[in-house]
């Protein structure tokens, strides 16, 4: 029985030697100290020592139990630290990685040029007003003075929706819509969208413009021209001229187109400005008094003035775009650069 239970010392100490995780030590615990363990086996034969060697073989039995249990311990605080260590690696978080950057989004080149629009006429006392995109025949040309058989009624510009009701082509309805409903004085910008038959370089189907209407007594051209070298300055920089062209608009008279000189070479000439070293940026003219009549105002008491300028051209310009569709192809490449 002393052999024995050396023995089972010994291969205890052995096969504990070896484990290298906690389920396998718990087995091992079993085998050698589980009810039907090794140990326990032994211990049950204790009962045919004879009374002399009962409690020799019962105090080394004891060591025995007492020395394994140490070392069992032993053992297991060591898996323990091994586990836990283990643990604190995989779950480690390395603090020095760059982190990933949320993607922030940024506004649109044309929603930028309309704020810059909206923010130098704003500085001038205009208000921002719109109205509809789907828009009545009436609003769209009969009140802004645009006789029948005008070419711009043809259904090769304008998107129909039935015979009377359109994709509004211009901003300009809103004039007559914002007169109907106040009293002058009026002074507002009309920031939206238009939709005309057009696919180019520097057309597409849908496309914005800023509407402007100033409304009041006795205001005059030259206010209209101070206003839109204001905005061109502003827009565009201290050094821009500006120049008027006589042009014709059903819904002013007299009307005119404007130039500003060539942002790309000063007015010397270059091919953006195609040598003429003017770049045409919007329409504009003193409201024609059968506008006023149509919106219920008395041509006799007020005068007043009003423009129009493509928000794609203004951005084109702004930043040097040569073929306005890009503006429109979502390309992050592209829109990344603004
Ligand atoms: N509605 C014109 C267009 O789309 C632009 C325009 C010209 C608007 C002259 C105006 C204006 O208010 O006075 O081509």
């Amino acid at each position: 029985m002393r052999e024995e239970l050396k023995r089972i010392e010994a291969d205890a100490l052995a096969e504990l030697s070896a484990v290298t995780n906690s389920a396998d030590l718990e087995e091992l615990r079993i085998k050698f100290f589980g009810r039907k363990g090794l140990l326990s086996t032994v211990m049950r034969g204790m009962g045919t020592l004879t009374d002399a060697e009962r409690p020799v073989i019962g105090k080394l039995a004891n060591e025995v139990r007492q020395h394994l249990t140490n070392a069992f311990e032993e053992v297991g605080e060591r898996l323990n630290r091994q586990d836990r260590e283990k643990q604190l690696a995989a779950e480690a978080i390395d603090i020095t990685l760059p982190g990933r950057r949320p993607q922030l989004g940024k506004k649109h080149p044309i929603t930028q040029t309309i704020d810059h629009i909206q923010q130098i006429f704003g500085g001038m006392g205009f208000q921002v007003a719109d109205g509809p995109e789907i828009e009545h025949e009436y609003y769209n040309f009969d009140a802004l003075n645009t006789p029948v058989d005008h070419p711009a009624r043809d259904l090769q510009d304008t998107l129909y929706i039935t015979d009377e009701v359109l994709l509004r082509t211009h901003t300009s309805p809103v004039q007559v819509r914002f007169m109907e409903k106040h009293k002058p004085p009026i002074r507002i910008i009309v920031p939206g969208k238009a939709y005309r038959l057009d696919y180019d370089v520097s057309h597409t189907p849908t496309f914005h413009q800023v509407e402007g209407l100033l409304v009041d007594q006795h205001v005059t051209f030259s206010e209209l021209k101070g206003v839109l070298q204001s905005f061109a300055r502003q827009m565009f920089g201290d050094q821009t001229a500006m120049r008027f062209r006589p042009h014709f608009f059903p819904f002013t008279e007299p009307s005119a187109e404007v130039d500003i000189s060539c942002t790309v070479c000063s007015g010397k000439g270059c091919r953006t400005c195609s040598g003429t070293g003017w770049l045409e940026i919007l329409g504009a003219g003193a409201v024609d008094p059968n506008v006023f009549e149509y919106a219920n105002y008395s041509p006799n008491e007020v005068t007043g003035f009003a423009f129009g300028m493509g928000v794609e051209r203004i951005a084109s310009i702004s930043y040097g775009i040569p073929d306005i569709r890009a503006l429109y192809e979502n390309d992050l490449r592209f829109l990344r650069q603004f």
